[in-house]
């Protein structure tokens, strides 16, 4: 039985399958090769995970010294050395006091965690989030999640959340102009909190760069004026770094592009090069209302994937893949806004780092939703040998967000195939 027909008979799937999807087989850097030997460039590193590149061998063999020792023993019952190593390393690479990391499994795990140590904290239990938002697909997390696509089947949702508008210039969703704005979406936030809850609001949760949303990227003052208005309010900010943390955006943590630091920082994705690991991290004043034993995962902070994560961190810093990151970004970026002039489907380029998305549009003065042809790019580029993902409320926008250990000869591959797809798609419409 090959695997395409187990997935079809045994797999309780979640399964994107609008295109045939690659048969993998292994990696190595940012190309994939599938079981036929057939090599990609991999523009989306497993849904932006491995961003220290497939294979790579400084975190392998952390890894593997690791598993030689012991693969697990539950590290809320047992002191185990790699977990409380890597917490530190945590406290030092995130902005502020955060201090205090409890480690899980995944990305959504991490949300709802850090939603239940607001509450904790707080006495209070409801949530500000923001439209277009992704943050997991827990009960919980679906109920913070922005985005009617992702929710549908699981509803009612938890009561006392409340959705404030996306800061998304490009659609600015109040109808106002970037320059003149005076930054009406962050204003937003003071008048959502005071008519749409009821006095108990707890946390804003919000990802610094949107990821599912269509690589969405705030004015550069709104998370400054947000968290002046949480303080007034007595809110926390939870930044939902799980996919924006860990170099993607060219800082560690994407928040630090704004200036501001948050009162609980969660993340996964990046954090271990594609080993299974969530976080969260806060202050010890507010860590410390979690008393012993609140909260407990019986595989949170695997000794492996923790292992693997310090050696990623490590990897990150002695390469300043960061850096790398912002540098092989902007020249990325430069080059599609350049090819827009040519290319009349390219809304907007826009990003940080290597997390870039591209929005199509049918038409620049009605920005239609060009949903198909960006289906139809994704569809060229796997063909031709370059893996892309698309994301977006309405599917229209390419997202590229590539391992960041990417080079230059795969970064031009990318952008010819993708130019060259745009072409294809762009005489499909004319048709
Ligand atoms: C911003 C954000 N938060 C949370 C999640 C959920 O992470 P996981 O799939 O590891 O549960 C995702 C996944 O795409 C994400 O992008």
């Amino acid at each position: 039985m090959g695997v395409q027909d187990q997935y079809r008979d045994y797999v309780m799937t979640g399964f994107v399958k609008r295109i045939e999807p690659v048969v993998v087989d292994h990696g190595e850097g940012a190309k994939l090769y599938d079981v036929d030997g057939k090599e990609y460039v991999d523009c989306f590193a497993g849904i932006s995970v491995t961003n220290a590149g497939h294979h790579n061998s400084a975190i392998l063999e952390a890894a593997k010294a690791q598993a030689d020792k012991i693969v697990h023993a539950c590290s809320y019952v047992y002191y185990v050395p790699t977990v409380g190593a890597l917490a530190e390393k945590l406290a030092e690479v995130t902005p502020g006091k955060l201090q205090k990391t409890f480690f899980c499994n995944s990305g959504a795990e991490a949300n709802e965690g850090a939603m239940r140590l607001a509450k904790r904290y707080s006495g209070r239990c409801e949530f500000v989030a923001i439209e277009s938002s992704f943050h997991g697909r827990t009960y919980a997390t679906l109920s913070i999640t922005g985005n009617s696509g992702r929710k549908k089947g699981g509803g009612p949702y938890m009561p006392g959340v409340a959705f404030t508008t996306t800061p998304y210039c490009y659609r600015c969703p109040l109808g106002l102009d970037e320059k003149s704005c005076g930054l009406a979406c962050a204003e937003r936030v003071r008048e959502v909190v005071r008519l749409h809850l009821s006095g108990e609001c707890c946390a804003f949760i919000a990802e610094p760069v949107m990821g599912e949303g269509g690589i969405i990227v705030p004015p550069a003052g709104y998370f400054k004026a947000v968290k002046k208005i949480l303080e007034d309010e007595g809110i926390l900010f939870i930044a939902d770094e799980v996919q924006s943390g860990f170099g993607r955006t060219g800082k560690l943590f994407a928040i630090e592009h704004f200036g501001v630091v948050p009162d609980i920082i969660t993340m996964a994705k990046g954090i271990a090069d594609g080993w299974p690991l969530g976080a969260f991290i806060a202050s010890a004043e507010i860590a410390d209302s979690f008393q012993v034993g609140d909260h407990l995962s019986t595989f949170g902070g695997n000794p492996v994937s923790c292992a693997a994560s310090l050696a990623n961190i490590d990897f990150m810093q002695k390469t300043d893949l960061p850096g790398q990151a912002a540098a092989k970004g902007e020249k990325l970026m430069a080059r599609f806004r350049e090819h827009a002039d040519r290319e009349s489907l390219i809304g907007e380029v826009r990003g940080k780092g290597l997390m870039i998305g591209i929005e199509l549009v049918k038409d620049r003065e009605t920005k239609t939703y060009a949903t198909a042809e960006a289906g139809f790019v994704r569809n060229y580029c796997l063909e031709h040998g370059v893996l892309i993902g698309v994301g977006g409320n309405f599917g229209s926008v390419l997202r590229l967000q590539p391992p960041l250990v990417i080079d230059d000869s795969e970064l031009d591959t990318v952008f010819a195939t993708v130019a060259e797809a745009l072409e294809a798609a762009h005489r499909l419409a004319a048709v």
